[in-house]
């Protein structure tokens, strides 16, 4: 396929005939970091990625992890997704605006009791992770549809599938995705254009720092005493335990994002097998007491318990739980 145009003033990358050009969003770092630099140094060199960031003065990071791929299998460009014009301008400068596999992965996280977050900011979310990944299907779909080819991944959560407590925000923007997403992959069948989901449960990413510390300095203005208290001494130690438990390495995710570019992927693709039977549970009970309940009790009362299991399970599993992942395939 497809010849890339220069996009970063020194880059002289360019795909070669037979490449696919993969663009990822959000690559400054975590997990679209790790899939840009797994992508671009696959052994067989069959895909050039297109690694953009908002902001290029957080490039140095990516830049060193991709070695001597930069500028060659991978080059870097400008893209903030909550931005129409930032996004057509990186997709015109793409050679005939030919981009074989889109990567949704920019997100923003947001945590606390509802009452205390003015609106401005849950838009924000709602700005990065529904309309920020619709702008760029918008912009890159159309092509597809018209070359009867393509790929949009689209990285959700294991929070699009479940909510999670004062995760109220966040996961309503992830299960906004998966509504969209669902809807729209039956659409795209008939245009041969492939659309899956990626569902990670807990990543450590400076997402997981981002939320801790948010967590820790937010003043909740608006929560009453016993709501902030659920909130800082019952929800984030036992966040922090199931991340330090549970957590998978951005380098599993983008192992994931490598095979279902690599193969025909499946529509949704849980990265944690772990969180299979939270997920069942949901649908086990189509009242939806057996989750809410099982949620409740979980937190409620046997926080205490909990903290003493995973920190069990912490060490007798010395870390092994954290490095499995599920191939799609
Ligand atoms: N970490 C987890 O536990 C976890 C679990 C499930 C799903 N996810 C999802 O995984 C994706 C990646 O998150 P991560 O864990 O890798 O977090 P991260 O390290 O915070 O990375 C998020 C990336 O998104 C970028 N971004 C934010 N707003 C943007 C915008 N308007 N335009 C372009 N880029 C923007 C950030 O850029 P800046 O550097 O400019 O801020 C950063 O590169 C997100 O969609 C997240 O919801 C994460």
């Amino acid at each position: 396929s497809l010849y890339i145009l220069l996009i970063l003033p020194g880059s002289t990358a360019m795909a070669s005939p037979g490449q696919k050009v993969v663009l990822i969003t959000g690559c400054s770092s975590g997990i679209g970091l790790r899939m840009a630099v797994m992508l671009a140094k696959d052994e067989q060199k069959r895909y050039h990625v297109i690694a953009t960031m908002r902001d290029l003065k957080r490039k140095d990071k990516l830049v060193e992890a991709a070695g001597d791929t930069y500028g060659k299998t991978l080059s870097l460009a400008v893209l903030d997704v909550c931005s129409d014009e930032s996004v057509k301008q990186c997709i015109n400068g793409i050679k005939d605006r030919h981009v074989d596999v889109l990567i949704n992965n920019a997100g923003i996280g947001l945590v606390g009791p509802v009452e205390s977050i003015p609106i401005e900011e849950m838009k924000k979310v709602f700005e990065t992770n529904v309309f920020g990944v619709i702008r760029m299907i918008k912009e890159v779909m159309p092509d597809m549809k018209k070359r009867k080819g393509g790929h949009i991944i689209v990285v959700s959560s294991v929070m699009g599938l479940q909510g999670v407590v004062f995760n109220d925000v966040y996961a309503a923007s992830k299960f906004a995705m998966e509504g969209f997403c669902e809807s729209l992959a039956v659409q795209l069948l008939k245009f041969n254009v492939i659309l899956s989901l990626i569902e990670p449960g807990p990543v450590h990413t400076e997402f997981e720092a981002k939320m801790i510390q948010e967590v820790k300095q937010r003043e909740c203005p608006g929560a009453d005493p016993d709501t902030v208290n659920y909130f800082k001494n019952v929800y984030l130690p036992s966040s922090i335990d199931i991340f330090e438990v549970l957590g998978q390495t951005p380098d599993d995710i983008a192992k994931v994002s490598t095979s279902i570019v690599s193969s025909r992927p499946r529509f949704r693709n849980l990265t944690n097998p772990m969180y299979t039977p939270i997920v069942a549970l949901k649908y086990a009970d189509e009242t939806g007491g057996l989750s809410v309940h099982a949620f409740y009790h979980m937190l409620f009362n046997l926080g205490p318990l909990m903290h003493v299991s995973m920190t069990a399970m912490k060490y007798l599993t010395c870390g092994c739980l954290r490095s499995r992942t599920i191939s799609p395939n």
